[in-house]
């Protein structure tokens, strides 16, 4: 069970983020990325197609004899963890992006913070119940930012455009001490944000407090891996060349991402 891989799962690509900084923290660990480029984007899709894409993506995962599922996206963590967790509990420890980051924020007792998100993240209002839970004096303002995906996928992460769009959704906020990156799309622009408000505020993205929440997982019982059994494996539900140059970008390396789709009757 310990040299068992670890599955990760997102809408598309975006998710990568996540898994880049779990290799990097864990080199010795195993991956079994799925990213559902068939159904992307969940940003704007109805909670109940999201859970019934997530499910069908869990239960391949287990297939594969992973030891722990992370949800690497944050619509489907706001919109399904709950309901993956219900329905796999005996099967699989399944965790999602949301908790890791706003465990962090709460220590930091930040008077105000912003959010950017996708449709589905910010109308799940999670973050702000969450945070809630962990720290009832912060508050938090959620924008949904949806021409970012779409711009960051089309490579758009640092030139003239994505400064401006930027700079129109981020001019929204006043007076917040901390910005969270809310989708696992985000770190590829965390640049051009930190730039944006000059260095004055933090921004966070979901992608190391996952890391660290995972390897603590795995310490806890007894689950890191020893030597790493065979190399990591990125599927997507479908496949297009386009797919396969952002993956590399996501990533931060070249990766060899192939199809298949669990979809498919
Ligand atoms: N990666 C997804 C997230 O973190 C955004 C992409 C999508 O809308 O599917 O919310």
């Amino acid at each position: 069970m310990k040299n068992a891989p670890i599955g990760i799962f997102d809408s598309g690509l975006g998710g990568l983020t996540v898994a880049k900084a779990i290799s990097n923290l864990m080199p010795q660990e195993r991956i079994i990325y799925y990213g559902d480029t068939l159904h992307l984007p969940y940003g704007e899709k109805s909670d109940t197609h999201i859970k019934e894409y997530s499910a069908a993506i869990v239960e391949y995962l287990i297939k594969q004899g992973v030891k722990l599922i992370v949800i690497a996206c944050n619509s489907a963590s706001a919109t399904a963890a709950s309901y993956l967790r219900e329905k796999y509990h005996e099967q699989i420890e399944i965790r999602g992006v949301i908790r890791p980051m706003l465990k962090a924020v709460a220590q930091k007792n930040y008077a105000q913070i912003g959010l950017i998100g996708t449709q589905v993240t910010v109308q799940s209002e999670v973050y702000t119940s969450i945070l809630n839970e962990y720290n009832p004096i912060t508050k938090l303002n959620a924008l949904a930012t949806p021409l970012l995906v779409p711009m960051i996928e089309e490579g758009f992460n640092k030139n003239d455009i994505s400064k401006e769009v930027i700079k129109e959704y981020l001019s929204q906020f006043k007076d917040i001490e901390a910005l969270l990156l809310a989708c696992t799309h985000y770190p590829l622009i965390k640049k051009s944000v930190i730039d944006f408000f000059e260095n004055k505020i933090d921004v966070m993205d979901n992608a190391d407090f996952m890391a660290q929440d995972v390897k603590a997982y795995l310490e806890k019982n007894n689950l890191l891996s020893i030597n790493k059994e065979g190399e990591d494996e990125f599927k997507v539900s479908d496949y297009t060349k386009t797919f396969a140059k952002s993956a590399s970008m996501f990533f931060g390396k070249e990766i060899n991402v192939t199809e298949h789709n669990i979809f498919a009757l």
